[in-house]
């Protein structure tokens, strides 16, 4: 059964680890990371932004596949299905047809509105259960056509928005989606300092997972990050297990039935496994289901 992220998040924040976000994508995607937290005895975060879920026949067929996978494959790890940068409106359509957290990202809106609009959702989702993540400065980079410029969020609007009783805050700390230029100047740690005294016991998220070396996540971790979004790594990982074995030309009919769906995304389901397990064991989750 889904649960919300909650449970699981202020256990990571406290224990000091982080809990991954892997959004997902299609099935293969879908039943990779399910399968993996299930090996390694981990909770998992399931994120749907509101482009890969129209990609996937809308919000309900998402859940649908989902719980269908969790009982088929018999997952008893903690997993959450959560919206990821939803809109005020794509939050809370989520919310109406199962799941079981959502992120309401107000970074674009001015901080009064941002305040308004989270503070309904927050009162909305937790009426049903429901966990919420909200965002302060936004992430740079381009995700799913919405840009950022990636900025560091202030510390004090942080507070403001943690006290709404939000389960979760992403705080821009010079984070991007996406691969990182070769002249990034690294994650602004005096910033979550300021961040992580400012709210309280509130688990931090760190978007833009792909890249970020293993100190400086290690350091997010120690100073209040408990979920770590990954997208971009699972993508390139797919990806190049794919072009492999069609460069290989597995695919080719003449060389057999390596053309069937089946096989033909199978190095790339295997990718995302051993990607997924390999940040689990980064950010410390195995084990911790
Ligand atoms: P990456 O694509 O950089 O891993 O970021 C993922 C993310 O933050 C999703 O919200």
């Amino acid at each position: 059964m889904l649960v919300s992220a909650k449970e699981m998040l202020d256990k990571a924040y406290a224990g000091k680890y982080a809990v991954g976000q892997f959004n997902i994508n299609n099935l293969e995607w879908t039943k990779a990371i399910l399968t993996s937290a299930q090996e390694n005895n981990s909770p998992v975060i399931l994120g749907v932004s509101e482009g890969a879920a129209k990609y996937m026949g809308g919000f309900n067929t998402v859940v649908g596949m989902v719980n269908g996978l969790m009982e088929t494959l018999k997952i008893t790890v903690p997993v959450a299905l959560h919206v990821d940068h939803g809109s005020y409106d794509g939050a809370k359509a989520a919310i109406e047809v199962g799941f079981s957290s959502v992120m309401f990202d107000g970074s674009h809106y001015s901080i009064e509105e941002n305040i308004t609009k989270t503070k309904e959702i927050v009162e909305f989702a937790h009426a049903k259960g429901i966990s919420v993540e909200a965002e302060v400065g936004s992430i740079g980079g381009e995700e799913d056509g919405i840009v950022g410029k990636g900025e560091i969020a202030d510390a004090a609007e942080c507070k403001l928005i943690a006290d709404l009783g939000v389960d979760m805050l992403a705080a821009g700390i010079g984070n991007i989606h996406g691969q990182y230029p070769a002249n990034w100047e690294g994650l602004a740690f005096d910033a979550l300092e300021d961040i992580n005294a400012a709210t309280g016991e509130t688990p931090l998220v760190l978007h833009g997972g792909t890249g970020i070396p293993a100190d400086m996540i290690k350091k997010a971790i120690s100073l209040g990050v408990a979920k770590i979004n990954v997208n971009t790594e699972c993508q390139l990982a797919f990806q190049a297990a794919t072009r492999e074995y069609v460069l290989a030309g597995k695919d080719l009919p003449e060389n057999g039935k390596g053309f069937d769906p089946r096989k033909l995304l199978g190095p790339g389901y295997e990718a995302i496994k051993a990607t997924v397990t390999e940040k689990m064991e980064l950010f410390g989750s195995i084990n911790k289901a």
